[in-house]
This record gives C-alpha cells, structure tokens and sequence, in this order.
C-alpha cells in the first residue's frame, strides 16, 4: 500500500513514524476521512475546512495552506489511483523528546502526515436493510468538536453497544441523545426531523452538512435541538450519517423496533436524495 507520508509518496514498509511522536504516545494528533466516488473526494472543501478549524483548536500549525494540502492529496489519489474507496489522513504533533505534556514550539517539532487510500464499496446492505442501535452512556470529553485520533472514548462505547448484541451505540449524556459512535444520529418523528446540535458534544459532520441542505430542499422541517432518549425510543424513523455509512437507517433500539422496523419513507428519499447529490457532482467533474 501507498502511503502519503509528509511530502513524499512511499511504500507503506518506508515508512519511519518515531515511537515518541506525539500522535502515537498522547493521541495528539487529528484526522479526516473522506469518500473517494468514482474518483471524486466528495465535499473535499468541506473536509478540509474542518481539518484546519481542528488544527487551530489543537494549537496545531500546519506546515502548508489549504490549496497547498489540497494539491498533495489530489497528487496522492492519482498516484494511487483507486476510483471508490475513502482517503484518510492524520497529521500529529510530532516527535518531542523527552515525552513532555506540554505543546511542542512549533519551530523545533514539525508536524507529521500519514494518508493512505483504500478501496470500499457503499454499505448496501446496511443501507437497504438498516442496523440496530444499543443505548450507551456518552462517557466521552467535552470535546467532541474536534476530530481527534483520541478515539477511545467512542470505541469503548461501539464495543459496549456490541457486547450487547447490537450493531452501534446511541449514545446519550445526561438524558440527551448525542451521536452514535462514528456517525451523526437523526431522528423523525410525525414527519419533522430531528438532531442534535453542532457544538462541543458532536463532531460537527461533513455528511450532516448535506443532509441538512438536502432535507430543507426536499421541504422537511428540521429542528436541530436536544432531544431525549425516550424521545428517539418512540421515534418514527432513526438513521445516522458519516462519509462512510452515508445515510443508514436505524430500525431498532434496544429490541424495540423504530416505526414497523424496516427503514423509513423519510430517510429513504434522503438517501435517494444523497446518492443523486453525489451523481450530480461527479456528472460536473
Ligand atoms: N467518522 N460523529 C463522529 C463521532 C464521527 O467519528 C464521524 C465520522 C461523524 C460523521 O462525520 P462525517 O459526516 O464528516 O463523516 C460524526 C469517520 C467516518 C470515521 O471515524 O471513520
């Protein structure tokens, strides 16, 4: 496998990643994951905004500017040249010695880049059938805003919702449902759609920001509100969102089915409504 690795496109065995780097001893370190569709990074802007936005928020200064960054991962995805699959990128604090807390100054410890792209297929068969979610509580920071490859507060809650029989967590803090463990959660409930707000208990998506556009489009009302955990139990329609599960219906929660538990008229056309969005651009390129 390619790997991008800083400036440079190398076999993945070249690669040479510091046992002290910051990223790999802290978690110190922020990623993306975007969707490559018949060679399209889908809504790369976008991605890319909340790169930097996270890096500011990690005091993190990245060595090169949007269109610079932008430039590489086009040069990269050629090189690779996989048409549908997702690219992931980090970038870490870099290697500070002697393992310190403190940030490094900026002008001794350059960042580190790794990316690497690999091929997969849309979710059919989660998207036609749907999943089942487990209630978990949020135990999570106070930093769900930024996209840290700190993840262990959400794995934790996945294999929690797993252990438990079901497919992903509906996590909820305080008597609010926040996210699911890697995806936005949404919920309908007498034709309106509901989801929590963007702020610092949810990752801000990339996929919710287009579902967002596509539902005002398609004249739902939307309502981007806290909303409770016996609230989303006698919802009409459950799904979530990420760049990689897409829009994937949610057809039970704790056993207890969501409407007749088969996906919902609503989230259906919101599917539809993604995948000819998605159609539309690549149609552009
Ligand atoms: N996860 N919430 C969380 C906690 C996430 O990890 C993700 C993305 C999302 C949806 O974000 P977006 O629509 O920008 O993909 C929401 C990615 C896909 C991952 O970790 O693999």
């Amino acid at each position: 496998m390619k790997i991008l690795w800083n400036d440079k496109i190398v076999d993945e065995s070249e690669v040479k990643i510091d046992t002290e780097d910051r990223g790999y001893q802290f978690g110190d370190g922020i990623y993306e994951v975007i969707r490559i569709y018949n060679g399209l990074l889908y809504m790369e802007e976008e991605h890319l905004e909340r790169f930097f936005r996270c890096a500011d928020k990690i005091r993190l200064t990245l060595p090169f500017t949007k269109e610079e960054f932008s430039q590489r991962l086009h040069r990269f995805a050629e090189e690779v040249g996989i048409k549908n699959g997702r690219l992931y990128f980090q970038v870490t604090h870099g290697a500070a010695k002697p393992r310190l807390h403190s940030f490094p100054d900026p002008k001794e410890v350059v960042p580190v880049l790794t990316a690497d792209i690999q091929e997969i297929s849309r979710p059919m068969e989660k998207l036609t059938k749907g999943i089942s979610g487990g209630i978990v509580t949020d135990k999570r920071w106070l930093h769900c805003d930024i996209k840290s490859i700190s993840l262990l507060g959400n794995i934790l809650a996945l294999n929690e919702a797993q252990e438990n029989g079901y497919d992903d967590a509906v996590l909820v803090r305080d008597g609010i449902v926040t996210e699911a463990s890697s995806s936005n959660l949404w919920m309908v409930k007498d034709g309106v759609l509901y989801t929590h707000p963007d702020g610092e208990l949810i990752l801000p998506g990339i996929t919710k920001i287009k579902v967002r556009q596509l539902a005002n489009q398609l004249g739902f009302k939307l309502v981007e509100e806290p909303f409770t955990k016996e609230f989303i139990v006698e919802a009409d329609e459950v799904f979530k969102t990420s760049s990689v599960a897409e829009v994937t219906p949610i057809i039970s929660i704790n056993g207890k089915n969501i409407g007749d538990g088969t996906p919902g008229t609503i989230t259906k056309q919101l599917q539809k409504a993604y995948i000819d969005a998605i159609e539309e651009t690549v149609k552009k390129m």
